[in-house]
């Protein structure tokens, strides 16, 4: 396995710099019936889709964006002659109008992606090593406190694959999981485990089988059983175990530790009795398991957790999955709340109050008020949710 981590600080700057002009104004791409192909290539280079989707609806190059501050403006290339195709250019003709594009490159990858022109004398091989030599300047700037963008090394010469922003440990979980070890991620809710397990899954190749467990998960849910038929039914368990791929146990603290037992042998040794026969470990099969606590038991915060089996917990690495602040501002895409999100939160954690208020409440509630709705009450709805009086102006008194 070979991958790397891309830095990007923002992504909506990021956006920014790839959309056409055209795409700022109301109405805007939308009706050019190419926005699509710009969020296409904006994802294929680390930009998720809800970023673009949402400059190209409402976006406005701010001019003290990083993107647009102007110091990047040595990358310009010489001019292009570019075939507008019949209706575009001023001497346009049934062979296609030609014109001279100086200028910023950026110019002519942008009509090249919302007019759908071809440009003369630059192939799409040239295109798109201007566009990742763009990205890669404008990742340079960024490379500290940025959010995480993985791109994995392909084997057998297939093409990058871009694995888009991820949690600060991801780069490390992977690689931990590629040697086969198990791991017990433990962190609070919201922080993004679950997530972050799908995306070591596609990092690795492997295919991913979550499995959420809890109070009511039975030794049948786990191993599988057979029916009154004889038929044997499956589990993702099973089929991760004897075809290889990852196995995510989500929740895990909330399940009973005595059935939880019977995945001990099943980590530990190459062989595992089914209901319907033993079956031989494959050699990719890994297992992550995601909790909120240390399988220690219920704490205040956490009270429907239960204590884990000592001989369960020794199978697994354990990782302290916090929030990564850069990503939640990254998803959120609102800076101004998601600041004040984690102000709260800091708060409430200072004077160890029981309120969780984790990235949902800035991803929710950066949804909501970008729908129009008062900040007063997306708080009581995201933030509060039935929180006390008294615990409220507390954290708010700071
Ligand atoms: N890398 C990411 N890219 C985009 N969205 C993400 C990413 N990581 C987390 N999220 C979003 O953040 C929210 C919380 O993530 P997730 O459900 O993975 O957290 P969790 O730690 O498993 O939470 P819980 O402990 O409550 O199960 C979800 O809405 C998810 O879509
Ligand atoms: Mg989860």
């Amino acid at each position: 396995m070979e991958f790397e981590e891309m830095f990007v600080k923002d992504l909506r700057a990021a956006a920014r710099h790839f959309a056409p002009k055209e795409a700022c104004g109301v109405g805007g791409v939308a009706h050019a019936g190419t926005k699509e192909d710009l969020i296409a290539l904006l994802r294929g280079r680390g930009v998720m889709a809800c970023e673009a989707d949402d400059f190209l609806k409402s976006g406005v190059p701010d001019s003290g964006s990083p993107a647009s501050s102007g110091d990047d403006s040595g990358d310009v290339i010489e001019a292009l002659v570019i075939d507008d195709g019949p209706n575009e250019g001023e001497d346009g003709g049934e062979d296609g109008g030609k014109c001279d594009v100086k200028g910023d490159e950026l110019e002519i990858i942008r009509k090249i992606i919302t007019k759908g022109i071809t440009p003369k004398g630059v192939d799409e091989e040239t295109v798109s090593s201007i566009v990742d030599k763009r990205l890669e300047l404008f990742r340079e700037k960024f490379r500290r406190d940025a959010v995480r963008v993985i791109e994995v090394k392909q084997p057998n010469e297939l093409p990058n694959k871009v694995i888009g922003v991820c949690h600060n440990l991801t780069k490390q979980i992977a690689e931990v999981c590629n040697l086969g070890v198990h791991q017990m991620l433990v962190g609070p809710a919201g922080g993004g485990k679950t997530t972050c397990c799908e995306k070591v899954a596609e990092i690795l190749n492997l295919k991913f089988y979550p499995m959420s467990v809890g109070p009511q998960t039975t030794k049948s849910d786990l191993l599988g059983f057979i029916d009154a038929a004889g038929n044997y039914h499956t589990t993702p368990l099973r089929d991760a175990f004897e075809n290889g791929g990852l196995l995510l146990l989500d929740e895990v603290d909330a399940a009973n530790a005595g059935v939880l037992t019977i995945i001990n042998s099943l980590l530990a040794n190459g062989y595992c009795s089914f209901p319907d026969g033993v079956r031989r470990r494959n050699d990719n099969f890994r297992c992550i398991c995601a909790c909120n606590t240390y399988g220690r038991g219920a704490d205040r915060q956490y009270v429907g957790r239960n204590q884990l089996d000592a001989a369960t917990l020794d199978r697994f690495a354990v990782v302290d999955f916090d929030y990564d602040e850069n990503l939640e501002r990254a998803i959120a895409g609102n800076d101004a709340w998601v600041e004040k999100v984690q102000a709260y939160r800091k708060r409430a954690f200072e004077l160890k109050m029981r309120v969780v208020i984790s990235p949902r409440a800035s991803i929710f509630g950066a949804k909501l008020l970008a729908a129009g709705m008062k900040e007063k009450q997306v708080e009581e709805l995201v933030v509060w949710k039935g929180v006390s009086a008294e615990i409220r102006s507390k954290i708010t008194a700071a």
